[in-house]
């Protein structure tokens, strides 16, 4: 298999990804602006087929209707010279002043209705440049302090603000699903919605379940010190994985955005092995963009910046080609059947069988000797990750 990226990976960027200018709470910017015509040429070169990004990413906020007009046409001719496509759009609701206590759930609530009247603005947008996802994080949404916000009362908001959107996505025909993208904290002490399980349970109560799904961050779930490639198995298990977030994040702390695979790179090897082959019987569970959100580090010039954005997708391609060898190794389809991971997939009771039935069953109880059982043969679960960290180091095959 080929390590050059090509448009069939799907590999997508946020503008505002190769565009980050390296500033951070203890320091302006290390780089000068990048121009998106610039930016959508140089994914190209790289293989790259996607550009996604914010409202104000391309056209600063509060730009002119004049000067909003003359990006998206700018944005469009890059587009058209390129064969980029534009998969996913989403809205700044975070960066303004006016949103610093939230966008659909800022405590006021003219600040609510102008954060619809935004993202309905861009939703337009969106379905006009062809996006068939629209990502809603919500940075913002969220508190420092308990007593602060009424946390019922703003995922009823919230709920609000997503039931009406998705009123509006339907009466204008327009085929564009949402994607909540949950983040546990940063820059709110709290955020809303702050793992991808709370988010599942959210998208529930809404009136168009059918309409939401998930944008999960590899980031952001492990900054709650969760696994990845678990929550993403979960996203699938609901058929809810609408889009994704990959990048690199080492443990518990703030949202470090690096190159995906530059942190957990088992957990980097164990998704990309189950986006590619953890679909029932085996093929892709994911079909969609492999959409990148990293920062290339400040300490980078512009040439680390496209360094950078192609070391994600070589990654990427390197962990698919390091998966793929794993699931050919005969060792490690022994190692499979051995620690009994197929089995799993076999229902506990036989078709028809009863409560009733189960209970006769002598074999299952009576009969069954745990302890022997249990003191017995073991599952061989750490000689099939080893055997997973062989072929990630390149040690076998
Ligand atoms: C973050 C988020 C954002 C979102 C983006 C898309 O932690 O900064 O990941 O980058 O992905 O706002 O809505
Ligand atoms: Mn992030
Ligand atoms: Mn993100």
């Amino acid at each position: 298999m080929t390590l050059t990226p090509t448009k069939d990976d799907k590999f997508s960027f946020g503008l505002w990804t190769i565009g980050y200018n390296g500033g951070d709470p203890f320091g302006g910017p290390t780089r000068p602006a990048l121009d998106v015509v610039h930016g959508v040429e140089k994914l190209a070169e790289l293989g790259a087929y996607g550009l996604t990004f914010h409202d104000d990413d391309l056209f600063a906020f509060g730009s002119s209707d004049a000067e909003r007009q003359t990006q998206i046409d700018r944005l469009k001719g890059a587009l058209a010279d390129t064969g980029i496509v534009v998969p996913m759009v989403t809205t700044n609701l975070f960066s303004a002043p006016v949103f610093k206590d939230g966008g659909f759930t800022s405590n006021d609530r003219d600040v609510r209705r102008f954060a619809i009247r935004k993202v309905m603005r861009n939703v337009d947008l969106a379905a006009e440049l062809g996006a068939k996802t629209y990502v809603m994080w919500g940075g913002r949404e969220g508190a420092e302090y308990d007593s602060a916000k009424d946390i019922q009362a703003a995922l009823s908001r919230y709920r609000e603000a997503v039931n009406l959107l998705g009123d509006y996505v339907t009466d204008k025909g327009y085929d564009i699903r949402f994607a909540i993208e949950p983040k546990p904290n940063e820059p709110r002490g709290d955020i809303l919605l702050p793992t991808l399980g709370h988010a599942l349970a959210f998208i529930e109560t809404l009136e168009r379940p059918e309409l939401v799904g998930l944008n999960p961050e590899t980031g952001h779930e492990q900054m709650a010190g969760l696994n990845f490639t678990a929550g993403i198995a979960q996203a699938l298990y609901h058929g809810k994985l609408f889009h994704i977030d990959l990048n690199g994040q080492r443990g518990i702390k703030y949202d470090q955005d690096l190159v995906f695979g530059h942190g957990d790179l088992h957990n980097a090897f164990s998704l990309v092995d189950l986006l590619e082959h953890g679909a029932p019987g085996g093929g892709q569970a994911y079909t969609g963009p492999r959409h990148f959100d990293y920062k290339p580090s400040r300490t980078e010039d512009e040439t680390g910046v496209w360094d950078s954005a192609a070391a994600n997708m070589r990654t990427y391609l390197l962990l698919k080609e390091r998966a793929q060898a794993f699931r050919a190794d005969p060792e490690v389809q022994e190692a499979l059947a051995a620690a009994k991971v197929d089995e799993l997939a076999t229902p506990t009771l036989n078709e028809g069988e009863s409560y009733d039935d189960l209970l006769a069953d002598r074999s299952a109880f009576e009969d069954f000797d745990a302890n022997a059982y249990f003191g017995g043969k073991g599952f061989g679960f750490v000689r099939l990750q080893q055997l997973a960290t062989e072929h990630l180091l390149g040690a076998r095959g």
